[in-house]
């Protein structure tokens, strides 16, 4: 079984971040909340409280990261929708039972500590699909 909440965040790979944090921030009045490095996935984040869901924007650390291959390649937009999710791995079983590619094989902890995983694009449509757990 899979139990959607609700839509946790949307990601956006940014170039220039100072002018979306801008843009959120001082003409939308949207909070910020906070700002996290995420060595392993060479990811900065900026997270923005939209009230019934956040934006989370993804800054490269380095040229090599992944971030930093997807602006160069498919430019700033979106990069990924996470859909907050009841249990992670009730979750995860269902999807493997239904022959849905997972990145990696289990969850793991990402921004603000939650569990989360990463469903492939190949098996959603083209759409990089993020599952959290809080
Ligand atoms: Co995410």
């Amino acid at each position: 079984m899979i139990n959607i909440i609700g839509i946790e965040h949307v990601a956006i790979a940014a170039n220039r971040s100072e002018k979306s944090r801008f843009f959120f921030e001082k003409i939308l009045g949207i909070d910020f909340i906070n700002s996290e490095s995420i060595d392993e996935q060479g990811v900065i984040t900026e997270i923005f409280d939209a009230k019934n869901g956040k934006i989370e924007l993804l800054k490269p650390i380095n040229n090599e990261s992944k971030i930093s291959n997807f602006l160069k390649k498919r430019g700033a937009g979106l990069h990924h929708i996470c859909f907050e999710v009841e249990n992670i791995v009730e979750s995860i079983a269902h999807l493997k039972n239904n022959n849905i590619e997972l990145i990696g094989d289990n969850y793991s902890i990402g921004a603000e500590g939650y569990k989360v995983v990463f469903i492939h694009p190949k098996s959603t449509g083209g759409i990089l699909v993020e599952l959290a757990e809080k």
